[in-house]
């Protein structure tokens, strides 16, 4: 099976070391910050957590976070923030697609930013089926996409992505929530990322 340098722990560990993690927010991201506000506190997973910004603030509204990433440096950040915040939060250091199956319809949200365009677009019907198996039926996959301003061809990561083809991905087994340019995005990602809620359907196996 081909493996992609963005498959492997290494390529984000260095960006993390040589402080080139340019996708850091340096603190939570309003737009989800907005919509914890609306949901009822559940189980919740960030996938591909980066430093953690929005794992402790999902954590501080009363989600039971788990947060994911293959980086050590990633989760370093993560474990530091909750002892900061003197919140719990469940980090697993581990490659998503190699999550084990304690963790099938185990989360009521997983939340979706910059980890869709991290992974090899090879790989997006693999992240697909994934959070469909992390998912509970009638679970929210909760997505800022992006970035909508790049192609495939023009490379990656961050690799380019349409609505369509979220929308295809994201078809069978799967209603839309909610859809919308949200007004909270940050100046640098506004119209360059749609905030699109998916539910998983409560008939799918
Ligand atoms: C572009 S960064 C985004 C981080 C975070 N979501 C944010 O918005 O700040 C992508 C993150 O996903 C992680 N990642 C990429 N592929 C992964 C995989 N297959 N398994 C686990 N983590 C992965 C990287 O280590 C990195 O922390």
């Amino acid at each position: 099976m081909t493996s992609f340098p963005e498959d492997q722990f290494q390529f984000w560990e260095e960006r993390y070391l040589e402080d080139a993690a340019g996708w850091d927010l340096g603190g939570h991201t309003p737009v989800f910050d907005s919509i914890a506000d609306e949901l009822n506190p559940g189980k919740l997973c960030i996938i591909g957590c980066g430093r953690g910004h929005d794992v402790i603030m999902f954590a501080k509204k009363g989600f039971k976070v788990t947060a994911v990433d293959f980086a050590p440096s990633a989760i370093h950040s993560v474990k530091n923030l909750a002892a900061e915040s003197n919140v719990i939060v469940q980090t697993v250091y581990s490659d998503i697609f190699q999550l084990d199956g304690g963790f099938t319809n185990e989360f009521d949200y997983i939340i979706e930013q910059t980890c869709f365009c991290a992974i090899n677009p090879a790989n997006r019907n693999k992240y697909e089926t994934l959070v469909k198996r992390l998912l509970i039926p009638g679970g929210l996959l909760i997505g800022l996409w992006f970035p909508l301003d790049k192609t495939l061809q023009d490379g990656g990561p961050p690799w380019g992505t349409t609505i369509n083809e979220v929308k295809t991905l994201f078809n069978l087994g799967w209603s839309i929530e909610k859809e919308e340019f949200p007004k909270l995005s940050i100046r640098s990602r506004k119209g360059r990322e749609k905030l699109v809620i998916f539910r998983k359907t409560k008939l799918t196996g």
